[in-house]
């Protein structure tokens, strides 16, 4: 890695993540590495700086993770953010003790020496706080910068050392300032340029493909969604015809994606593409099913024997000795493993091959975030629809149909899905929804007229939600405007619908699906 690197410790927070995507945003090349690994080991990656994370606890509780003095003596530049502050205001001989006042949320900054840290911020603004300890005094060669009502030292720098910390969390967009604080940190205090672009990461992504791969084939299995094509795309420029994509078209795509993959994505890439048309044998295994669970191991089963069956045949043309996987940075870190150990995306199916089939895999996108995936894949020329494509479960429309799984209401649900999925790009709010799933209940029928006639159809319920991760999901107020034109139409424009309705329900206690 030519760039510079930033190490962000991670003190068990849920904010290592969103500091290290920060201070990417600043153009730094950052990883995220556990507070156990050793000064030495650190020192020994030469980071061009440090960020130490929040953390869930006092530093003075039972086992809380200490900072190493060690760490600051070895002329590396650090930025203490929340529990890092006070974990380098105690390491350095600070005083940091607990105020009685807890701060959590929206809380005042006042700034009565800005130093160099603060120097582009007003006197007063408002950051994002979560403590019950604080610091009441900075070590010794440090200048206290800016307080709070609960924390007497709420930003210290020492500039000599090039080590400065806040109290709050410059990472989370209700901090008022936090990406300038951080990148006048970065730049300026730690003097690290700028070195990191999208543009380099793609270079950068190819280069290592076409060295691990060398002249051996790889495999890859194309979901029709962002990452995987992404990854694909990654290794088709880097090694060309040493890759095949196979795309198992399962018959639950929704309108147009099936086509989209075959058409588009080859368009794009010029990657040789392997379609194996099994929505046959999918539906027919799904016959007579309606149980959520078993179809979904249905589906996964029959995904398993379609691309194994693919992959022995192209493995006997000629050897194959790679299988790409679209894992995300987020997925490296949150199985615990910043080095080696490899994630199987579960929804990517192809984790359950047989041992006499083993590749060994790649993983283009495994220090990327999905903002940066996406940066990437609009440079390698991936259709803007691809890019931005909601995210859709694995099983697909057959956990959106409630019921049978049959031919008609897959026919009869991609029409809806399309009218809905058409009205929201034309309102303009593809990227505030997360997810818009359209949800066929098969089973149901309801009485409507229609023209002069009684019709006894199915209803059909919209779930448009917002996210930021899936884990947790509120309700997408959508304008009634674009609620009504997608009704109207629905109703109008596809035979056996009499019936919209919007699903109001938040993540907990309802799940994104229906199923
Ligand atoms: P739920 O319904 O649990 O969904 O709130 C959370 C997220 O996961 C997606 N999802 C799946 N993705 N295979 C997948 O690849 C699956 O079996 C599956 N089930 C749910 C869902 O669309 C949402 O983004």
């Amino acid at each position: 890695m030519d760039s510079e690197l930033v190490l962000v410790i991670d003190f068990g927070a849920q904010y290592a993540q969103l500091i290290a995507r920060r201070v990417r945003e600043a153009n730094v090349y950052s990883e995220i590495v556990p507070h156990t690994v050793s000064v030495a080991d650190l020192v020994a990656r030469k980071p061009a700086a440090i960020v130490l994370s929040g953390g869930p606890q006092s530093v003075y509780a039972e086992g809380a993770p200490q900072v190493d003095p060690a760490l600051f003596d070895a002329g590396i530049p650090v930025f203490g953010i929340c529990y890092g502050f006070q974990a380098m205001a105690r390491a350095l001989g600070g005083d940091v003790a607990r105020t009685g006042l807890s701060e959590f949320g929206r809380t005042v900054i006042t700034v009565d020496d800005p130093g160099h840290l603060l120097a582009d911020v007003p006197a007063c603004f408002n950051a994002w706080m979560s403590h019950g300890d604080s610091v009441h005094s900075a070590p010794s060669g440090f200048r206290p910068l800016a307080a709070t009502q609960g924390a007497p030292v709420a930003a210290f720098e020492d500039t000599d050392r090039k080590l400065a910390g806040v109290q709050w969390h410059p990472e989370v967009l209700h901090s008022e300032y936090g990406q300038k604080v951080l990148s006048t940190f970065l730049h300026q205090i730690a003097g690290i340029g700028s070195a990191w672009k999208t543009a380099a990461i793609a270079e950068e992504a190819i280069e290592r493909v076409r060295e691990q791969v060398g002249d051996k084939r790889v495999l890859c299995a194309l979901s029709g969604g962002v990452d995987s094509a992404v990854a694909a795309a990654i290794v088709q420029r880097a090694v060309g015809d040493q890759l095949t994509c196979v795309f198992v078209d399962h018959g639950l795509l929704r309108k147009g994606e099936a086509e989209a993959v075959e058409r588009d994505f080859v368009a794009a890439t010029g990657a040789h593409l392997v379609v194996a048309d099994a929505k046959d044998q999918f539906l027919g295994h799904l016959a007579g099913v309606t149980d959520p669970e078993t179809k979904r191991k249905i589906i996964g089963r029959e995904f398993i024997r379609v691309f194994e069956e693919q992959a022995r045949a192209l493995d006997s043309e000629a050897e194959i000795e790679f299988l790409v996987q679209g894992t995300l940075y987020p997925d490296v870190v949150e199985s615990g493993g910043g080095e080696g150990a490899a994630t199987i995306k579960s929804h990517h199916n192809v984790g359950g091959l047989p041992d006499d089939l083993a590749f060994t895999l790649i993983e283009p996108l495994r220090t990327l975030f999905k903002d940066e995936v996406r940066q990437v894949g609009l440079e390698l020329g991936l259709p803007e629809h691809m890019i931005w494509r909601h995210p859709f479960p694995g099983p697909g429309l057959g956990i959106r149909i409630i019921g049978e799984v049959t031919r008609e209401r897959l026919e009869i649900l991609r029409e809806a899905d399309a009218i809905a999925r058409e009205e929201l790009t034309k309102a303009g709010l593809d990227r505030d929804i997360w997810q818009f799933p359209v949800v066929l209940l098969g089973d149901v029928r309801s009485v409507g007229v229609q023209g002069d006639g009684r019709t006894y159809g199915h209803p059909v319920v919209l779930r448009p939600v917002t996210s930021e991760d899936a884990m947790t999901a509120d309700w997408g107020r959508l304008p009634y405007d674009v609620l009504e034109r997608i009704s109207t139409r629905i109703t109008n424009e596809v035979r056996e619908i009499n019936r919209v309705v919007v699903d109001i329900t938040s993540k907990p206690p309802g799940t994104i699906e229906w199923e």
